[in-house]
């Protein structure tokens, strides 16, 4: 098996498991079946995938094709070209596709993801998520020195046991280093208000946690400048 092949896809499948078991914690034994199931299929194609040159070959040519309707947004390498849109260049491929899960059945709401989302067959999802997993992010950066020391001491209390010390996945949830910081901002004020937009348990409790405003630009500039 190509080495570079499993370094991109095993967090991944470990990033699954971690994060059906904090689901597992959190819904006290009441996690959505299907939710699981999917998450687990989605592991297992992944896998098959990685497990074959050639089918990880024509993955990330189908993936990079789809992406063409991606580009004017997300830029042509998943670098984003645009405010408020994020990179998706070195994002967790399982991460990916549950997105899009969520965009396609209302659990994630935003107008252009959701049309798009729901429009994909589940392989297309995978196909894009790989394409997109393998390409290089490029930190958004911006920001004082003062700003930044403030939300790295932030990020060390409140996220790193989740999104890892380098805030690259390790513990299985979305990649935050190199993010935009505008949209890392959007996304924490989305999660602390209870809007329908975007909701997941763990992060409203966690981004309830930051105090104010300045907090949120504290950390998602701390973000934008993590490799
Ligand atoms: C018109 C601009 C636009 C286009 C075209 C577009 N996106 Fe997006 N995308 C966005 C915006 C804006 C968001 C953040 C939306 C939100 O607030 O949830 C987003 C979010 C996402 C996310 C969630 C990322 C995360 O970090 O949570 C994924 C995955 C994604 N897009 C993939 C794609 C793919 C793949 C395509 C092409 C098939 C695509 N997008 C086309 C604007 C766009
Ligand atoms: C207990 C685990 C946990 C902790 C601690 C945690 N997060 Fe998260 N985070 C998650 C999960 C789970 C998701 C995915 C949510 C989803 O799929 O809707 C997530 C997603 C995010 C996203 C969305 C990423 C994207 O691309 O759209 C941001 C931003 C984020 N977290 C920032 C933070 C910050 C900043 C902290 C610390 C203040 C933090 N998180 C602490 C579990 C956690």
């Amino acid at each position: 098996m190509n080495k570079s092949l499993l370094n991109l896809v095993l967090p991944g499948l470990l990033a699954t498991q971690l994060a059906v078991a904090a689901d597992l914690r959190l819904d006290n034994g009441q996690l959505n079946a299907s939710d699981l199931a999917v998450r687990q299929q989605l592991a297992s194609r992944l896998a098959e995938i990685s497990a074959s040159p050639e089918q990880y070959e024509d993955a990330l040519y189908h993936g990079q094709r789809r992406a063409s309707l991606c580009k004017v947004c997300h830029g042509d390498d998943g670098n984003s070209v645009k405010e408020g849109t994020p990179n998706l260049a070195g994002q967790d491929p399982v991460y990916i596709v549950d997105q899009f899960n969520r965009y396609a059945d209302g659990r994630r709401i935003d107008y252009w993801m959701g049309s798009l989302a729901a429009s994909f067959s589940d392989e297309d999802k995978i196909k894009l998520a790989i394409f997109y997993a393998a390409q290089t992010t490029k930190p958004a950066r911006g920001g004082n020195d003062q700003l930044i020391e403030r939300g790295r001491r932030i990020y060390q209390n409140l996220c790193v046991e989740c999104h890892g010390d380098d805030g690259r996945n390790e513990e299985g949830y979305a990649r935050l280093a190199g993010q935009r910081p505008e949209y890392t901002a959007k996304m924490l004020k989305e999660f602390r208000t209870p809007t329908g937009r975007r909701y997941n348990p763990l992060m409203y409790a966690r981004a309830f946690m930051l105090r104010s405003d300045e907090e949120i630009e504290a950390v998602a500039t701390y973000l934008a400048h993590l490799d």
